[in-house]
């Protein structure tokens, strides 16, 4: 997969896109990371990216000319059209589901926007998939870049070795992860769960799965409704 980050700050992104998975995702030649700065395609001299909005009120918006020439620069540079991505509060909820739709993509744009929004224009030019990653304002689109990145590469086939597959974790099957356990067998007089150590994979399997229903349905009853499977936890 290539993944075009459209954004004024691309420094933001060298840390986290140079450690870890995202970072031996590029190294396995799973993915590539290509950081542009709207700045370098606009055409004053003065570099500017944004002004005040017409009819008045506050803070600055991203003015057209950059963010166009920018998408259409970018999108020229590789040799498919991208499915491109609108980081805004306004955007659809971003959630596992979405991840797993867009791993499915070869080529990705995420366009982080800065100050207090997008001229309209520009939502109107392309055909955005609008992202929100939660109620909540944030500085500039770069940090939900960043997490929606690392929630997509993660799915990419390849990235996560068989033994952490995503196939097992929180929300695959609508349900949080049930409670885990390493060594020691007992620590400052908690222990580890007779069952786990029991050597019986059908029970364990089975109390991992009442495990994660009775802790859905206590810390997440939104997620417990829409989960699959009975709407009972048995004791
Ligand atoms: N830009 C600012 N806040 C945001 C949010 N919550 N999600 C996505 N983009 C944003």
């Amino acid at each position: 997969m290539r993944i075009d980050v459209l954004t004024l700050f691309p420094e933001m992104f060298q840390a986290v896109l140079g450690q870890s998975m995202l970072r031996l995702a590029q190294e396995k030649g799973l993915v590539s990371y290509h950081l542009w700065n709207i700045r370098d395609y606009t055409l004053d001299k003065h570099k500017k990216v944004d002004d005040r909005p017409y009819g008045g009120g506050p803070g600055m918006v991203m003015t057209p000319e950059p963010v166009f020439r920018a998408i259409e620069g970018v999108e020229r540079d590789g040799s498919e059209p991208a499915r491109k991505v609108l980081l805004t509060p306004q955007g659809e909820r971003f959630t596992q589901s979405t991840a797993e739709a867009l791993s499915r993509e070869n080529r990705l744009m995420l366009v982080c926007g800065h100050y207090e929004g997008f001229d309209e224009r520009i939502r109107q030019g392309f055909d955005f998939l609008e992202v929100s990653i939660g109620d909540y304002i944030l500085s500039g689109g770069e940090v939900p870049a960043m997490v929606v990145i690392d929630a997509v590469v993660r799915l990419i086939p390849g990235v996560l070795g068989d033994q952490d597959s995503p196939e097992f974790e929180s929300f695959k099957d609508g349900l949080l992860e049930y409670p885990q356990y390493t060594k020691p067998r007992e620590f400052r007089g908690l222990k580890v769960p007779d069952v786990l150590v029991s050597g019986h994979h059908e029970n364990i399997q089975q109390w991992r799965e009442e495990q994660a229903r009775e802790r859905t349905r206590a810390k997440r009853p939104d997620l417990f409704k829409k989960a699959p499977g009975p709407k009972t936890v048995s004791q």
